[in-house]
């Protein structure tokens, strides 16, 4: 298939690009670079020895975009592209609302305009906010959320919903990252946020390799097993080949829209992921123990049944692994990409 992967330049998207074409798949990139560098797609070329075409262009540009799919045909659009932060959609809600929105909205007008009918969508376990059980099964309602960040993935999973009904023939498949962390094997792509990092493991990574001094566990009096908190960590290239499955199930799907929680299954937690990156690194990580962070859950994982049952796929990567390979890609990238 001819792909257009918006945020391909991104953490996810690079990954994912990656494992389409060497699955055989042709790849065209749309990247603002707001958030990433053009040396993630130049790497991914290289492991894969094949072009990655990268439009740099904010997705809201629609004359842009119709040019795009003027001139490329394409089979299938995979929508990673957006806003991410947690705390930066609190302080500049407008920002995400629009982005998100807009560009989703772009997307699927150019897709209507060229006729294209396969959509993969970057959802979010955000969407099960505070109190779904657990473990969060997709048919869990209302979704909720408890950042503007959150709430446009559950807006925008609600509209593409919506116009999968109203639209003859178009599938869209709506996935739910529980935790991504880690890196390609190689160690050439990975996780480079810009900025200070929010997440626990890109936070453990520059501890390790002496960008920060120390890490803050947020909360040990959590009624989890160790006191801290639980999360469903899942493997990059788990999640990128989860995209791969959804695409090649997109034709067989019997509803127009679907989700599907690309999740282990199993929770770790924050000691514990500690313990597994102090033996992927071979040495001590000093932490502190400070106040839980506004906004947490004690724990969340994934039912990963449906993914397994409908999609083929399970995550084959456990918590060693995602370490090992992070720790790969921060040695040996420890200012992460170059500007060029
Ligand atoms: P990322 O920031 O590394 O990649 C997103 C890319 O999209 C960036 O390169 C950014 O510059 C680009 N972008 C944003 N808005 C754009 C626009 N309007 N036009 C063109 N390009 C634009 O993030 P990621 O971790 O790769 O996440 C990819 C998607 O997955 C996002 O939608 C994110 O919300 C979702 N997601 C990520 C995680 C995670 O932990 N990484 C978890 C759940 C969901
Ligand atoms: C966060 C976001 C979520 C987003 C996800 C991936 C919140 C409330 N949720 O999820 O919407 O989809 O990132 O981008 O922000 N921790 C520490 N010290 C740190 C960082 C984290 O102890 O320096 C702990 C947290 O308290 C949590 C665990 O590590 O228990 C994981 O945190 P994080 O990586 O930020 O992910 P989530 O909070 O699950």
């Amino acid at each position: 298939m001819r792909i257009l992967l918006t945020g391909g330049a991104g953490y996810i998207g690079s990954h994912t690009t990656l494992t389409l074409l060497e699955h055989g798949h042709d790849v065209v990139v749309v990247d603002d670079l707001l958030n990433s560098k053009r040396a993630a797609v130049e790497r991914v070329e290289s492991l894969s020895g094949r072009t990655v075409p990268l439009h740099v262009f904010d997705l809201r540009d629609e004359t842009r975009l119709d040019q795009l799919f003027a001139r490329e045909r394409f089979d299938a659009v995979i929508h990673c592209a957006g806003l991410k932060a947690v705390g930066d959609s609190v302080a500049r809600p407008l920002d995400y609302y629009g982005n998100n929105l807009d560009s989703t909205f772009a997307v699927l007008a150019a897709m209507a305009r060229h006729d294209v009918r396969r959509l993969v969508f970057s959802s979010s376990a955000t969407v099960y906010g505070e109190n779904a059980p657990l473990p969060c099964q997709e048919d869990h309602r209302p979704l909720s959320a408890t950042s503007p960040y959150g709430q446009t993935k559950v807006m925008i999973e609600q509209v593409l919903t919506d116009v999968a009904s109203a639209r003859d023939g178009l599938r869209v498949a709506l996935l739910r990252y529980f935790n991504p962390v880690g890196a390609h094997p190689s160690g050439r792509i990975g996780e480079d946020p810009q900025g200070v990092p929010n997440n626990l493991m890109p936070v453990i990574a520059r501890v390790a390799v002496g960008r920060l001094d120390r890490l803050q566990v947020f909360g040990a009096d959590y009624p989890t097993a160790d006191g801290t908190g639980e999360r469903d960590y899942i493997h990059v290239m788990d999640v990128a080949m989860g995209h791969l499955r959804a695409l090649e199930h997109l034709d067989a799907m019997v509803q127009p829209a679907r989700a599907f929680n690309l999740g282990t299954g199993t929770a770790t937690s924050v000691l514990q992921l500690l313990a597994a990156f102090e033996r992927a690194c071979g040495h001590p990580l000093p932490y502190d123990v400070v106040p839980r962070r506004p906004g947490d859950v004690p724990a969340n994982w994934a039912d990963p049944a449906r993914a397994q049952q409908e999609l083929g796929w399970r995550a084959t990567r456990g918590i060693d692994e995602m370490c090992a390979d992070t720790w790969r890609w921060q040695s040996q990238n420890p200012s992460g990409y170059p500007e060029r």
